[in-house]
């Protein structure tokens, strides 16, 4: 099985994109053929320093490292490294539906959000996410909610693809976990964690320092009653009973049952304990590995180089197909 994933730089990774998405990249790592891709090119469709990007990508190659990606068992790269990547973007937009881009969601936010540009890369960006995923032949994308239509997205092209110019790519299966798949803001646990859209407060990084996590998990916004039980009308215990489950790796209602009759103050206490416990190690492997910044380079590099290998085959082969380039090139 070959698992592939993307995730955009930045030093500000989040517990929604550790629980939704990191925690699944390390453990794909024994189920399959896990490839992992830092991607800096959509990382440019929103306003962005340049000099600031080359260094988030590092902070986020670093974080990823500090979580459990181990080069010798994943390849780890940075997507503007692999340009296979947007030569098949632009391939590939053939066979993309102008409406179907118009009814990204993702677009939809974004795009209202920015007040100067909305770029067209802004528009594009699903559908290099599709070539990134689609360049490698993945079955597997292991991402978070948010990223659901996105993958739709990547079956719907591949399909398309195939019934045009034969059967040469695979329609990927997303894999989106039980629980955690959408962590919410914790003071606004109806709109979820993001550092983009999210309030500060509610939103725990995972290189905050202990007591700063404690602070924000401890201040989350809890709902009216005092049960510590998941309802459609409590969406901040219900947030924090996903978390603590999650962190322990017990289900829901093992929480329930252990904080049954206790009150929210006794709750937030363990959902902050085991938080801190669970995002501190990152936090401290990561300090010596992002100072590393030749060694996360080579590490870039040597994935980037088994990336394109692979990449670069399936482009050979769509090219070909789509009557591009002289034969047989
Ligand atoms: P990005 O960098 O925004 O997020 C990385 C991953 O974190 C997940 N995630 C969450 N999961 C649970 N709760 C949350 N609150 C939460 N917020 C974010 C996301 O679902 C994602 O899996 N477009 C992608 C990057 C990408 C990609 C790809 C993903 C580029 N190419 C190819 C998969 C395959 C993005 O912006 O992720």
């Amino acid at each position: 099985m070959r698992i592939f994933s993307g995730i955009q730089p930045t030093g500000r990774k989040h517990l929604g994109n550790y629980i939704g998405a990191i925690r699944q990249y390390v453990e794909g790592q024994d189920r399959g053929e896990a490839i992992y891709c830092i991607v800096d090119l959509h990382a440019i469709s929103v306003p962005y320093e340049p000099v600031e990007l080359r260094d988030h990508v590092y902070d986020t190659a670093a974080i990823l490292l500090a979580a459990g990606l181990d080069p010798d068992r994943c390849i780890l790269f940075r997507q503007s490294d692999v340009r296979e990547h947007t030569e098949l973007t632009w391939l590939l937009s053939a066979v993309t539906s102008h409406g179907d881009l118009n009814r990204m969601t993702q677009f939809k936010e974004k795009s209202a959000r920015q007040r100067e540009l909305a770029s067209a890369a802004l528009f594009f960006y699903p559908v290099l996410q599709v070539a990134d995923v689609l360049a490698y032949r993945a079955g597997d994308v292991p991402v978070g909610e948010d990223q659901r239509q996105h993958v739709e997205l990547m079956r719907e092209i591949a399909r398309r693809f195939n019934e045009r110019f034969g059967e040469l790519l695979v329609e990927p299966e997303v894999r989106v976990p039980e629980v955690g798949a959408r962590i919410m803001d914790l003071q606004e646990p109806t709109a979820k964690m993001s550092t983009t859209g999210g309030s500060e407060q509610g939103t725990v990084l995972v290189l905050d320092e202990p007591d700063v996590v404690r602070k924000k998990v401890m201040s989350a916004v809890t709902d009216s009653g005092s049960d510590v039980v998941r309802a459609p009308d409590k969406p901040g215990i219900s947030n924090l009973i996903e978390i603590l489950s999650v962190v322990r790796g017990v289900g829901t209602q093992e929480v329930e049952r252990e904080f049954a009759g206790s009150g929210y103050g006794d709750f937030k206490r363990a959902v902050a304990d085991a938080v801190v416990h669970y995002v501190a190690p990152v936090r401290e492997r990561y300090a010596g590995l992002r100072g590393d910044e030749a060694g996360l380079e080579r590490t870039l590099a040597a994935g980037a180089e088994r990336a394109r290998a692979i990449a670069s085959a399936t482009v050979a082969e769509v090219r070909e197909a789509m009557g591009i380039g002289a034969s047989g090139s």
